[in-house]
């Protein structure tokens, strides 16, 4: 079941910290994002779409810069529908976490087809497209509507935790529980501050508010924050002991001729969905007896550690490998290909 967006800010003015925030972003906030638009003009739902979620697992300065050459490619949400997902994966390598890529592909399609090129109005229906979470379907309906619906990425999760002194658990549900009244609380009285609110509480935890040095003595909320008054900024948000990442382990087979190299299209796995992979080999068995030993390649990826054994082996019969696609050495770079895959074959 999706969460609800139910809470509403019912205060009749904004508290101290709404009004610090406000008047610290209206000077300190970021302004000049690519999808900001010219003073007097809307939000494009578009480009707030997009860049919510190339945002989602991406720095602002990566993100940016994505965010810049998807638009070249992909100007309108009917042009993203149209389009190959291949194409739309190709303009994502090197970002990461593909699913996105797909979803958002998906989602154009839904916009287009089903709701007539219409945008969701609401939150709640931002949330009904795929890719769509409850925190980002919060900030693309405070932008693009002014709705008054918190935002809670990490940043904002930060934020309030050290506002309160929150105990629980970074990631738990008794945490986000706790803070989305709290964050509803500080939304502002008038609708038409809330993309300016957005902004700058997400660029206070980004700037200001910040994991291990805060700027506490920049910081335009620090008169009510209880973890500041004890000097415990760095107590909270509280953090589970740090586990070991999952490691997963895997074997790729190679073939290669003199100017080509054989992937397999990666159809349902989640890790690289769509996107040209090696062959996985799953017993040694399976390697053959002209294939050598090419390296070990030890990556953090996502949430956990991938460590591939890589075998290559020269082919001088196609014949031999179906379902394969055989890429010239020289498009492999620009082609559906995972950056970690580029990276062992020494692409990037
Ligand atoms: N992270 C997610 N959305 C953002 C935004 N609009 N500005 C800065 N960082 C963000």
């Amino acid at each position: 079941m999706p969460e609800k967006l139910i809470l509403t800010c019912d205060s009749s003015k904004n508290s101290i910290f709404t009004d610090n925030l406000l008047s610290w972003g209206r000077s300190n906030g970021r302004k000049n994002l690519p999808w900001t638009p010219k003073k007097g003009d809307k939000y494009d739902p578009y480009k707030v779409w997009i860049s919510e979620i190339m945002l989602q697992q991406t720095q602002l300065v990566t993100g940016i810069n994505f965010f810049k050459k998807f638009m070249l490619t992909f100007p309108t949400v009917e042009v993203l529908a149209l389009s190959k997902l291949e194409k739309v994966l190709i303009s994502w390598a090197g970002l990461g976490y593909y699913a996105r890529a797909k979803n958002l592909h998906n989602a154009a399609q839904m916009i287009c087809l089903k709701q007539k090129n219409v945008f969701p109005n609401s939150a709640e229906e931002w949330m009904k497209l795929p890719g769509v979470g409850f925190s980002t379907a919060a900030s693309i309906s405070a932008f693009v509507t002014n709705e008054k619906v918190a935002v809670m990425d990490a940043n904002v999760i930060r934020v309030i935790a050290r506002q309160f002194k929150l105990k629980d658990f970074v990631g738990s549900t008794r945490l986000k529980n706790k803070i989305l009244p709290l964050a509803t609380k500080f939304l502002p009285h008038s609708s038409t501050n809330m993309p300016i609110y957005t902004q700058s509480i997400m660029d206070l935890g980004a700037i200001i508010c910040r994991p291990h040095n805060p700027k506490c003595y920049l910081c335009p909320v620090s008169s009510s924050c209880s973890s500041f008054a004890t000097d415990q900024m760095l107590n909270y948000p509280v953090r589970r002991k740090s586990s070991i990442k999952e490691k997963k382990v895997m074997k790729w087979l190679i073939p290669y001729t003199k100017d080509s190299t054989a992937l397999v299209l990666s159809k349902n796995s989640k890790l690289w969905p769509g996107l040209w992979t090696p062959i996985q080999i799953l017993t040694e068995s399976q390697i053959p007896k002209e294939a050598y030993f090419f390296k070990k390649l030890k990556t953090p990826i996502s949430n956990f550690i991938l460590e591939v054994s890589i075998w290559c082996v020269f082919c001088t019969d196609k014949k031999l490998y179906n379902s394969v696609k055989w890429f010239k050495r020289e498009e492999l770079a620009t082609s559906p290909v995972p950056s970690t895959v580029k990276k062992a074959l020494y692409l990037i």
